[in-house]
């Protein structure tokens, strides 16, 4: 595996794959990899001949009080797990590469965002999170030119603006979603985990636990949305959360369910002491 860190090497090396006719998939992470990362090279590999991982942690999408500088960073267990699982291109850029004109990404004159839906459940939590987002990703397209990109369905609101923007800005890239990779108890994989202490760490499973039991009642046909998330936000609060959001939407936009839907999404956000966690899950209802 080759690691570059200026653009004009990456450009170089991906000019060569294209060149020879080569596809490539890109994999856009902030390092601190865990399975879940894993499962995305794996599935880049089977749907190009190439893949390229970025490791960035994007200043642009952490608020003023957010975890930016506490964010782990891992880069020799990072490298050895993509080398082991075949990926090919490792891209570190740095700060004054991807934001040329200010110091972090915090006044950069041009964004990218994608409205509405930037502004709801972990948007409205986390204001300006998803503008940062988007435009890291543009800027990541730009540089890496994949042919496709992969994203895990675990920050599905995530996955579906950058779906929005790659159709509305016209890049040339196939998105991907891939399921969400858990831990053996069910907790979903995340960087974020390494935060939680033991007592956190035992109390952080029922969050999923809580959703499967929302997601059998909407099985089963219970329609009543707005109570049913109420009464799982007051669930999720006395097992030692502190609930953010609790919501049954839309899978395709994330906009309130009108009825009749064969499939919905529950969302979740909730703080387990100073850890934000986030959960989805699918749920078909025919
Ligand atoms: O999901 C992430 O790790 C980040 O939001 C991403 C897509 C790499 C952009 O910084």
């Amino acid at each position: 595996m080759n690691s570059v860190s200026s653009i004009a090497d990456l450009r170089r090396q991906v000019s060569q794959w294209r060149a020879a006719g080569e596809r490539i998939a890109f994999v856009p992470t902030m390092g601190n990899l865990h399975e879940g990362h894993m499962q995305l090279v794996d599935n880049a590999r089977e749907r190009a001949d190439r893949v390229v991982v970025s490791i960035f942690v994007n200043p642009m999408q952490f608020g003023a009080n957010e975890d930016l500088d506490g964010y782990p960073k891992t880069p020799e267990a990072d490298s050895a797990q993509l080398e082991e699982r075949g990926c090919d291109l490792l891209f570190l850029p740095t700060v004054a590469d991807i934001y040329p004109s200010s110091d972090s990404g915090a006044n950069e004159p041009t964004f990218v965002e994608v409205p509405e839906i930037s502004n709801i459940l972990c948007g409205e939590s986390r204001p300006g999170h998803f503008r940062g987002v988007a435009t890291v990703v543009a800027k990541l397209f730009n540089m890496v030119q994949p042919d496709v990109a992969l994203f895990g369905e675990k920050d599905r609101q995530q996955l579906i603006i950058l779906r929005r923007m790659t159709t509305e800005l016209n890049f040339p890239v196939e998105i991907i979603g891939v399921p969400i990779v858990r831990e053996a108890d069910g907790l979903a994989m995340s960087s974020r985990n390494g935060y939680l202490n033991e007592a956190e760490r035992a109390i952080a499973p029922h969050l999923h636990q809580i959703i499967q039991e929302l997601a059998a009642k909407l099985k089963q046909g219970v329609s009543d949305y707005s109570l049913l998330e109420q009464t799982t936000a007051a669930k999720i609060n006395t097992s030692g959360f502190k609930c953010d959001y609790i919501v049954i939407r839309k899978v395709t936009d994330l906009g309130e369910p009108t009825g009749g839907e064969s499939q919905l999404a529950i969302l979740v956000a909730a703080w387990l002491g100073k850890t934000r966690l986030i959960d989805n899950i699918v749920v078909s209802c025919d």
